[in-house]
């Protein structure tokens, strides 16, 4: 039969890598140039139905800046799902994604299920992440059991899908 489930989804990456952004798509279809940085964290929820299941999001927008980073642990505990979050133009937040993944290997939930994203994929002629790109992304995340995808909030690409795929990944109790 069909089955409800209750996930609880955290956003983590670094400021401006557009975590609030992909939210906005994904629960209200809007994207705006100037979105403004998250104070603390934001809530939010979505309902997804895949093909065997409802999935209800309960989503967690983290705040990127440094000064909010050991109120991490409070929305990543006991989270279902996290989506690690880097701008494909800037390689310190791929590098800063990196250690999201890390820390949450080490203190997250052991079933979670990870998304890395790489968003902006809309900027692509201004790829900065040097002498790695998309195939590094592939790889790394790959040898880390997550699953990875290039994403933009700013034109939808693979918004929605990234939802879609954890949710289909998501532990049927
Ligand atoms: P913090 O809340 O500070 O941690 O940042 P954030 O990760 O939530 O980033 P946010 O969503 O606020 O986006 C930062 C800026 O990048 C905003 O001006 C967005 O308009 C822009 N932006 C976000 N996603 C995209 C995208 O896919 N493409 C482009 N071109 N711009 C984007
Ligand atoms: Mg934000």
């Amino acid at each position: 039969g069909n089955k409800n489930i209750n996930a609880k989804l955290v956003l983590l990456g670094d400021p401006g890598a557009g975590k609030s952004s992909l939210v906005l798509r994904f629960v209200k279809g809007q994207f705006v140039e100037f979105q403004e940085s998250t104070i603390g964290a934001a809530f939010f929820s979505q309902t997804l139905a895949v093909n065997d299941a409802t999935v209800k999001f309960e989503i967690w927008d983290t705040a990127g800046q440094e000064r909010y980073h050991s109120l991490a642990p409070m929305y990543y505990r006991g989270a279902a799902a996290a989506i690690i979050v880097y701008d494909i133009t800037n390689q310190a937040s791929f590098d800063r994604a990196k250690k999201w993944v890390q820390e949450l290997q080490a203190q997250g939930n052991p079933n979670m299920v990870m998304a890395l994203a790489g968003n902006k994929a809309d900027l692509l002629d201004d790829r900065k992440v040097a002498g790695f790109g998309l195939q590094e992304a592939q790889v790394y995340a790959q040898e880390n059991g997550l699953f990875f995808m290039e994403t933009s909030a700013k034109t939808a690409t693979n918004v929605n899908d990234i939802f879609y795929e954890i949710a289909k990944r998501l532990p049927r109790v």
